[in-house]
């Protein structure tokens, strides 16, 4: 948490006791549980915004109106509407809004970005990216499994990287169509699971160009029951 060019001076969280931590734990700052009292405060330049989804765009936007630059966590917000909203509130105030897409900034990533800039991979008009989790599953219930707070499934907790690492690599390529089903149909007995399960597909074209995405999170390594003996 050491730098030389930056202070932090404040920890927030509506639990206390994670605020209180977090001040312990990095030995700096002060803990705070309501935000609405930092706001003003002229020696805040900028804020990092990493509550459950559904705070995002609130937060960020009254921060940025009280002039304070912004980095959000992914997904920026839950649906189109918030961060489209986001995305004027950061051109009319002046201020700087960064989302947090981390993997951009991975060696491996910003390799690949150069070879399709350098024509190795020749030309791309079709990309497949396929992830599963077996493990880490957020728990049924939770923010991430609750579609009020998180805004979806798999596809804007995990997928939001992958689709952003393709769209960055590939120099934002103007999107023309999109299409995508989102399916809940693994772990439906909910009793005996502690997670859920959700497979998502999206495709979307840019002219002769298709990029494919499946997510699968699975949960056969997740029942709360432990495994008879045999
Ligand atoms: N960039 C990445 O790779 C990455 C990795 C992990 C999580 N995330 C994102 O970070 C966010 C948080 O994830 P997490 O796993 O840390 O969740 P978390 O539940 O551990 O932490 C969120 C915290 O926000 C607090 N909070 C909620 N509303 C608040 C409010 N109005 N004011 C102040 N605090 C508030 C909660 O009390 C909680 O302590 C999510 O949006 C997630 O998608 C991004």
């Amino acid at each position: 948490m050491a730098s030389d060019n930056t202070e932090i001076k404040y920890f927030c969280d509506i639990l206390h006791d994670r605020a209180d931590k977090a001040v312990e734990k990095y030995g700096c700052g002060t803990a705070v549980y309501d935000y609405h009292e930092i706001l003003d405060d002229p020696e805040l330049d900028a804020v990092s915004v990493c509550t459950h989804n559904d705070f995002h765009s609130i937060i960020s936007i009254d921060f940025m109106r009280h002039g304070k630059d912004v980095l959000c966590e992914k997904p920026a917000a839950r649906i189109l509407s918030e961060a489209l909203e986001m995305e004027k509130i950061s051109y009319e105030t002046g201020r700087s809004l960064s989302i947090g897409v981390c993997n951009r900034y991975a060696n491996s990533v910003n390799r690949i970005k150069k070879m399709i800039a350098d024509g190795m991979l020749g030309e791309i008009y079709h990309v497949y990216a396929s992830f599963r989790a077996y493990r880490s599953i957020p728990g049924l219930g939770g923010d991430f499994t609750t579609k009020a707070v998180s805004g979806g499934e798999t596809l804007i907790d995990w997928g939001v990287h992958y689709l952003d690492l393709i769209m960055y690599c590939l120099n934002d390529p103007k999107v023309l169509s999109c299409d995508g089903e989102a399916f809940c149909k693994l772990g439906k007995d909910m009793k005996n699971y502690i997670t859920t399960s959700i497979l998502s597909l999206s495709s979307f074209l840019r002219s002769k160009m298709t990029l494919s995405l499946i997510f699968l999170s699975g949960t056969a390594m997740q029942r709360q029951n432990k495994r008879p003996k045999s």
